[in-house]
């Protein structure tokens, strides 16, 4: 390949000021999770020939025919458009994804253990034979979320089957958010490049166009980035549901007092809402692995526990606050309203929905479920396929995941078909004063009847007046 070939497809953004690569390269792409199946479409529309390695074989068969089993707007028709273009290919055959390849992009899953440190054997194993596969100097790229130092030791894994080939081992994490994946490839906040000797981070840096911005650093602390940068948005959410809670026990007003909080430009607003707590497949286990990799060296990891901790408890917190409002779950029937981690995806991983709808089966409640796109029988409830079915006869709803289109339901049309009155908005999705007008009773993270109220107002003067009385006795 000489020239740079064109950029072909529209993804439905503008992608005519997209900048191709800095030059065309060979790329092998191994797993076709959320993280590669994107990596590969993307890198084949700057440019690159990717061949793309999965290893299991009912996702393979998808690809092959053409299928995404991911769902993520823009990516089928990327798909579809190098496919046609003779860019992107798929195979099961470790060796023909590998010959030739310059890089190969390891985004292969690192799951968090019963014990929170993150499992590497996918990754060790793709290194093992990735390299072994290789047909001359090959550098592979690590996307997957790791502890720090493990580029270096998967480096002593790597050993190609020709001793005269080096085969390195550089870190380029992800930091792509699932529903939105194909757009934050091309508009990166940042492209990462960890590396221990500069021609490597040259390397790496020419995958992507050379207008993006790029920090290069060495191994360890690009993987850090990557925790610390997750374990902060967990931090926000936490710190976001902690002042809801104190906001409904003081009287104050969860959503005015968090905007309020991220309008000053050093906070900023995102990740700052109240709501039923992190979840996905990302930030659950990259905190948990944050707190791992301190105790291995001997550090407490003190605002990552306690931001786990909080996140357990915002979750016990809304069963409890149902349960209370209901008069007991067992028995009760609740209608939750969506299932997957957030809007946009049908990905269920550690999904705060999924743990309330167990928690409240526990309970001894009957759950009614419905949501757009996860697919049937894969949680429990019982499940519906319209969002009005869940409100049949229902003591409570419970609204799980923002899909925006639980926010257009009709309250009236709710109302008549529940048997009771109480909405447990865990999102803050719905308009509460127009449910209020049609008699439902609105709760949320923060929000809601407050379970105690102490008149605060004499308080805060009382410390200190307290105080001046004493010493002025
Ligand atoms: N999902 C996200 O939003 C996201 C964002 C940023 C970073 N990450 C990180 O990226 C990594 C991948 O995440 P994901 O969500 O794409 O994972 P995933 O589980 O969805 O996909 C991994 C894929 O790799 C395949 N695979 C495993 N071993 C293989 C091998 N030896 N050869 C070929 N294929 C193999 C699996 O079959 C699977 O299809 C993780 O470390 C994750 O933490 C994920």
């Amino acid at each position: 390949m000489s020239a740079t070939p064109p950029v072909v497809s529209n993804v439905g953004f503008d992608n005519t000021t997209l900048v191709p690569a800095g030059r065309p390269m060979e790329v092998s792409v191994v797993g076709a999770g959320y993280v590669g199946l994107t990596a590969a479409a993307c890198m084949a529309e700057l440019g690159h020939r990717v061949r793309c390695l999965e290893a299991d074989p009912r996702r393979l068969a998808t690809l092959r025919a053409g299928e995404v089993p991911i769902v993520e707007p823009g990516l089928k028709e990327l798909m579809a458009a190098h496919r046609a273009s003779g860019r992107l290919t798929f195979t099961n055959d470790v060796a023909a994804a590998v010959a030739g390849a310059e890089v190969a992009l390891l985004c292969v899953g690192t799951p968090p253990r019963d014990n929170g440190q993150p499992d590497l054997r996918q990754l060790a194993a793709a290194t093992r034979e990735v390299a072994a596969a290789a047909t001359g100097d090959l550098l592979l790229v690590v996307k997957s979320t790791v502890p720090p130092g493990t580029c270096e030791a998967l480096e002593l894994l790597a050993e190609p089957t020709d001793p005269t080939f080096r085969v390195r081992v550089a870190s380029n994490p992800e930091f792509l958010r699932e529903s939105q994946a194909v757009w934050d490839f091309f508009h990166p906040d940042r492209v990462v490049i960890g590396v221990d000797e500069p021609d490597l981070g040259r390397l790496v840096a020419e995958l992507y166009p050379r207008n993006w911005p790029t920090l290069v650093c060495n191994r360890r602390s690009s993987e850090l980035i990557k925790y610390a940068a997750n374990s902060f948005l967990a931090v926000k959410i936490s710190f976001a549901n902690e002042i809801a809670d104190l906001c409904q026990a003081l009287g104050a007003d969860s959503e005015r007092v968090l905007s309020g909080v991220g309008l000053d430009s050093r906070i900023g607003p995102a990740f700052l809402s109240p709501g039923p707590g992190y979840g996905g497949s990302c930030l659950p286990k990259d905190v948990s692995g944050l707190v791992a990799v301190a105790q291995s060296v001997g550090l407490p990891a003190t605002l990552a526990r306690a931001t786990m901790q909080v996140n357990e408890q915002v979750r016990v917190g809304l069963v409890a606050k149902l349960d209370a409002t209901l008069g007991g779950l067992a028995g009760a029937r609740i209608g939750v309203l969506g299932l997957a981690f957030k809007p946009g995806t049908d990905d269920i991983r550690h999904s705060p929905a999924v743990a309330l709808v167990q928690a409240m089966t526990t309970a001894g409640a009957v759950v009614r479920v419905h949501d757009p796109l996860v697919a049937m029988g894969t949680t429990p409830g019982e499940r519906v396929e319209d969002p009005y079915e869940v409100a049949e006869n229902a003591d409570a709803l419970v609204i799980a995941t923002a899909w925006p289109l639980y926010a257009s339901l009709c309250p009236e049309r709710l109302k008549q078909a529940m048997r009771g009155r109480v909405v447990m908005d865990t999102v803050g999705l719905v308009d509460s004063d127009s449910f209020a007008a049609n008699g439902l009773r609105t709760y949320g993270v923060g929000s809601g009847q407050p379970l105690v109220f102490h008149p605060v107002i004499w308080g805060p003067l009382s410390w200190t007046l307290d105080e001046a009385d004493s010493m002025a006795a």
